[in-house]
């Protein structure tokens, strides 16, 4: 992919493929670029922005760094027509597009994810935000970047649990739809785990066109974006039962894909043999899918209700009965304490 141009809601998402060299090129006069201060790295001499530099992590995703990113934005000059650049992971992202769409009633903003994990997913779609008071995402907006650059030479410095996060989303995205992907996930993982830059190049690619066909639909997620949730309504009960520590996003959300094939098989909706062939590939890249012994089915069940309180409806879990062949549906408590 040289360049791609998607359209979300009614506004337009270039995607690019860069070297480190170009990425932080730019035609405006004004451009404040946030970083935190793993991925500030990456650029050890003079660059040609205004930045500001964050610490690292989700406990950062909050108003304060909001704050900061706007107080820095006022001090330099940034005007409307100026562009807010996030240079990091989802975190980084979010908030920086979170504070772009906010700042002036809405200013430009380019995305240079550093994850796989953003690259592959957060980094496109518009979702920006904050976690508040302990509800991860709970203050946002939904604001498109006008432009995500990609250069998977970064990806050469990611720990690997934070590697193995971001294929978690790469693996969902193939099971959602794209059998190609699913393949090369199935028939390539040696590749994939050296981090073989032209596998991963493919894998990326792939994954944010899945993506893409999505949020193009539905950019506000009021129907079938809802879908990109596979295994994350289980996976973030997880999540947050094991206080954000343990299980990584990605592997809490593969966790939860399992746990939501096996929900269907128990409905009699699932194909026990496409519940088989995922378990088959999440085990080839080693994910843990036990549920820590010291945490209790009920602790589970009842932040998946803290979910239902945080959406004002029933939750209703994202089921697959194949590859490719995703629903909605309600899940009964006993079902779901047999399940976990
Ligand atoms: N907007 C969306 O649609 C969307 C989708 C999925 C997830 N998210 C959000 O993304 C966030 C998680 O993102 P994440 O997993 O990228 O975490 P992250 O942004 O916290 O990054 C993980 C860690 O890796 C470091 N890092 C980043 N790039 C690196 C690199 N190339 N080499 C070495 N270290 C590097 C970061 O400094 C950080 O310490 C969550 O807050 C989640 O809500 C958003």
């Amino acid at each position: 992919m040289k360049k791609q141009t998607f359209i979300i809601g009614n506004k337009k998402t270039s995607v690019r493929f860069l070297p480190l060299s170009d990425l932080l090129s730019f035609d405006y006069k004004t451009v404040l670029a946030a970083f935190d201060t793993n991925t500030r790295k990456f650029f050890p001499n003079i660059i040609p922005v205004d930045e500001i530099v964050l610490d690292p992590g989700e406990i950062t995703k909050k108003w304060d760094s909001v704050e900061a990113i706007i107080s820095k934005a006022v001090d330099i000059g940034v005007a409307r027509d100026s562009l807010f650049v996030g240079i990091g992971g989802g975190v980084v992202c979010d908030m920086t597009a979170f504070a772009g769409s906010i700042y002036m009633r809405g200013a430009n903003t380019v995305l240079i994810p550093t994850t796989l994990l953003a690259m592959a997913d957060a980094a496109l779609g518009g979702k920006t935000g904050i976690d508040f008071l302990g509800y991860k995402n709970m203050v946002g907006t939904f604001s498109p970047a006008s432009e995500v650059r990609v250069c998977i030479d970064l990806l050469d410095t990611l720990p690997d649990r934070e590697y193995l996060s971001g294929l978690a989303e790469i693996i969902k995205h193939g099971l959602l739809r794209d059998t190609e992907l699913l393949n090369i996930l199935n028939n390539q993982h040696a590749a994939i785990l050296a981090r073989d830059h032209a596998v991963l190049s493919d894998l990326v690619e792939r994954s944010i066109i899945v993506k893409a066909w999505y949020v193009e639909q539905d950019a506000v997620e009021s129907g079938i974006r809802t879908h990109l949730n596979l295994g994350h309504t289980f996976g973030h009960a997880l999540e947050s039962v094991s206080n954000f520590e343990g299980f990584s996003h990605g592997e809490a959300v593969i966790w939860g894909i399992i746990k939501a094939l096996k929900t269907g098989v128990l409905m009699g909706i699932t194909d026990p043999s496409w519940l088989e062939e995922v378990l088959f590939l999440v085990e080839k890249y080693s994910y843990n899918l036990e549920t820590p012994k010291n945490i209790e089915s009920k602790a589970i069940i009842d932040a998946l209700k803290k979910d239902k309180k945080k959406k004002g409806s029933a939750v209703h879990f994202v089921l697959q009965k194949n590859q490719g062949d995703t629903f909605l549906s309600p899940v009964d408590d006993s079902l779901l304490m047999e399940v976990i």
